[in-house]
């Protein structure tokens, strides 16, 4: 098969498709790979690495369009992107349609074959393209939050891991799913005291078999979360209630009860947010105070590290890339029912039924 890679052109995305391994991988495979020229230099991939893997060098992205049967690409093509997409052409990216009519009505009319990472899922239900971006935003929820503790940056002046003599500093971790057992990880791993709450209670029971004594584990409620707020420096969203908006669970008020300086990361910002005072920031202008409190709601946290972000990425799409090339997409749909559950519009039809709501 044809597979083309380009330079990701969304605003502030340094990720790429494919990283030299896999088109290492794909080369070993017969298939050939062309790549735009510094496609992956955002994530410190250089057209050399690329080159000597196999993959031959296009100038535009026009060309790559033109040439392959599939692309392979980080977010959803944007509107520049739209006319390049041909006919039975495979598309496998990040779509989320359901928050771009445009976007679905483009790929509807491009007739093109639009498989979803978002939706590709494995039989337990749980949604392995997607894991890692979480794996990522949890350690890096404890990273930022550990800066933005420092005095200059108006946080607490609280070092995490305190010191012989000085205790530490408090984490509270809202939610134990993904981003939260990352997050406590870190934190716990800096010498933080660690609260973490979930309303699973077998989330809690595994927290509670796997990670040091200094992480506590306690039920979700607006009680525990009333109490905690008011001893504890740093605060991580990282709940999800699939197919919904984020739960509010630290409203407005309750900043009032929080020491001055206290730090909010809300990870769970790109569905609405888990805090009442979130709005969606940017790794440009990542914070604002609101009531002596600092909030951090950067939407897209794998995108400051976009090379640990690739490969986190492209470790888990590139066994369903190769699947697709050596197969095709129709039988590689056929013989694998997580990779099918990710076919979203397939030549000018919708069949994810998550769209069509
Ligand atoms: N900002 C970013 O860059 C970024 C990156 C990756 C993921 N995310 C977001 O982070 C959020 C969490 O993702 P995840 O992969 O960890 O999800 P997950 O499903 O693995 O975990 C969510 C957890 O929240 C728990 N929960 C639900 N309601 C709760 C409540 N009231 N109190 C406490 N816990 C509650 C669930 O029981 C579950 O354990 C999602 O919104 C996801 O989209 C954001």
């Amino acid at each position: 098969m044809k597979i083309g890679v380009t330079k990701e052109i969304k605003n502030n995305e340094s990720r790429v498709g494919l990283t030299p391994a896999g088109v290492f991988e794909l080369v070993k495979n017969k298939h050939t790979v062309y790549v735009q020229t510094s496609a992956g230099e955002g994530s410190g991939f250089f057209d050399s690495h690329y080159r000597d893997a196999g993959a031959i060098l296009l100038e535009t992205m026009h060309q790559v369009y033109a040439l392959s049967e599939m692309i392979v690409k980080v977010k959803e093509p944007i509107a520049e992107e739209y006319p390049l997409i041909k006919e039975n052409q495979i598309i496998f990216t990040y779509f989320h349609f359901a928050s771009s009519k445009e976007l679905t009505d483009a790929m509807i009319a491009s007739k093109s074959i639009c498989i979803a990472y978002e939706t590709v899922e494995d039989e337990d239900g749980t949604l392995p393209l997607l894991t890692p971006m979480s794996e990522v935003a949890g350690r890096m929820a404890i990273q930022q939050g550990a800066k933005y503790l420092e005095k200059p940056i108006k946080g607490r002046g609280i070092l995490l891991g305190g010191v012989p003599g000085v205790p530490p500093g408090k984490v509270l971790i809202l939610g134990a799913g993904v981003v939260g057992i990352q997050a406590a990880k870190m934190a716990a791993g800096l010498g933080a005291h660690v609260t973490i709450l979930d309303i699973n209670m077998k989330r809690l029971r595994y927290v509670n078999d796997v990670m040091p004594s200094h992480v506590v584990t306690e039920l979700s409620t607006e009680y525990t979360i009333r109490k905690h707020i008011k001893t504890h420096d740093l605060i991580v969203g990282g709940v999800l209630i699939p197919g919904a908006k984020a739960p509010k669970l630290i409203t407005r008020d309750m900043l009032k009860d929080m020491n001055p300086g206290t730090v909010l990361v809300d990870v769970a910002v790109d569905q609405g947010g888990c805090f009442e005072t979130t709005k969606a920031t940017t790794h440009e202008d990542p914070t604002y105070i609101i009531d002596d409190v600092v909030h951090y709601c950067v939407a897209n946290m794998p995108g400051a590290v976009p090379y640990t972000s690739t490969l986190a990425l492209t470790n888990v799409t590139l066994p369903y890339v190769l699947k697709i090339a050596n197969l095709g997409w129709e039988k590689a749909c056929e013989l694998n029912a997580d990779l099918r559950k990710g076919l979203n519009i397939v030549k000018g039809e919708i069949v994810y039924e998550g769209i069509r709501k």
